[in-house]
């Protein structure tokens, strides 16, 4: 690595071996809707211990279709946390419903069920829960709450894919999981997501809404020889093309293994941080296996005498691309001016965004750039003299 590059907070691995597998995409007759759709479909369905999988072209479509299947509309409120992307909550609004914002754990920045129970009112229809860093939400106790409302309990795991609690696997602790394949996740087909379920009726309405609401596709009409089709409800293109599934498949491949080398990064940093007063990385909870896909931590200024956004400011300036997640949904101009939202509703997540910074992980992180980040993170702490407040 040049001396001079940033290390980027996180990084695609993409091999020899992938790009032999588009290749051979390229090559074939199928550039879309093709044989590679539905292998991918099913290998990250097995994955995740799920028997239905979507493949759809983002993960914000993903969010998108899962708010369809369950029938969100105008009038239904969906809880969720406000530290997320803002796709979790933008895909509430697309089908024309209002996104309810919970405050999160103050330990784990994940959907604090607690809050969530106190935001039920007789419009709620679903509760949306975000997988932040890579982490599973407490379903347990989400699944009580959502079964005591009737409710549908949906994880926005675009963090998560390959995580699990107590060997259940994300993608099957909820009733719908999206996932992201964004080159920042833990695997990329370039853009991408997917949507897993167990329920067939919720799969085949996710496969007509990416497919513009049409009842059948092209092979259905081929093998019928016939060119009627019925647009039988509304929809979109939001189809994955066969040479980003058979990416998507040969990527999955080496989960496991980029797993396990994120945690072992992730560790490090706990080691590399536990003498160090102030510099508090997220909790962990019990039974979880983590994906790391972020590895956040918060700030105690009082302790360490620095400022979020000098270290921050300092991290940048010597090639360490650090970076914050996220600005707390709720404090985006939009959703203040459409739904009234705005600083004081989710006082936990919006301490946390004024202490929080991400620091680099992802498995191509070599040892000396590791040792680059954690030396330059202890220099400008341990020299800081900037004065609280700055
Ligand atoms: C939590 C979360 N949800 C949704 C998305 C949207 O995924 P995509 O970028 O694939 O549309 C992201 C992407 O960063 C995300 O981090």
């Amino acid at each position: 690595m040049s001396a001079n590059r940033m290390i980027p907070y996180g990084r695609q691995w993409v091999d020899e071996l992938d790009i032999q597998a588009v290749v051979a995409v390229l090559e074939s007759d199928w550039l879309t809707t093709g044989p590679r759709v539905q292998e991918f479909e099913q290998v990250v369905a097995h994955c995740v211990q799920a028997s239905e999988a979507v493949a759809v072209s983002s993960g914000t479509a993903a969010l998108h279709a899962a708010m369809y299947a369950i029938g969100i509309g105008p009038g239904d409120e969906v809880i969720l946390p406000p530290i997320t992307f803002v796709a979790t909550a933008n895909a509430v609004v697309m089908q024309g419903g209002t996104p309810v914002f919970a405050d999160v754990d103050s330990e784990t920045l994940l959907l604090d069920p607690g809050a969530v129970k106190a935001k039920v009112t007789s419009k709620t229809k679903a509760i949306l829960a975000v997988d932040y860093a890579g982490q599973p939400c407490d379903y347990e106790a989400l699944r009580v709450i959502a079964d005591r409302n009737g409710l549908a309990l949906v994880a926005d795991a675009c963090h998560a894919l390959g995580a699990s609690e107590r060997e259940r696997r994300v993608g099957s602790l909820a009733d719908l999981t999206v996932f992201s394949f964004h080159p920042i996740k833990a695997i990329t087909t370039g853009e991408g997501g997917m949507v897993v379920t167990d329920s067939p009726e919720w799969a085949s309405r996710m496969r007509r809404f990416r497919n513009h609401g049409i009842s059948t596709d092209h092979h259905q009409r081929l093998a019928h020889e016939t060119w009627e089709y019925q647009m039988v409800s509304f929809g979109m293109n939001y189809r994955l093309t066969d040479i980003q599934c058979a990416l998507g498949v040969s990527q999955l491949s080496k989960l496991p293994g980029w797993i396990a080398m994120r945690q072992s990064i992730a560790m490090q940093y706990d080691q590399a941080f536990s003498d160090m007063p102030g510099i508090n990385p997220l909790r962990r909870r019990e039974g979880v296996d983590h994906a790391y896909h972020l590895y956040i931590v918060l700030l105690d200024q009082h302790q360490t005498g620095v400022t979020r956004s000098h270290l921050f400011r300092a991290l940048r300036e010597s090639g360490i691309g650090v970076h914050v997640h996220y600005i707390p949904v709720h404090l985006h101009t939009f959703y203040r001016e459409r739904f009234g939202t705005g600083p004081g509703l989710c006082p936990v997540a919006e301490a946390a965004y004024e202490r929080m910074l991400s620091l680099p992980i992802y498995p191509r992180l070599h040892d000396d750039e590791f040792e680059k980040v954690i030396t330059t993170f202890r220099a400008v702490v341990e020299s800081s003299s900037c004065p609280i407040g700055a």
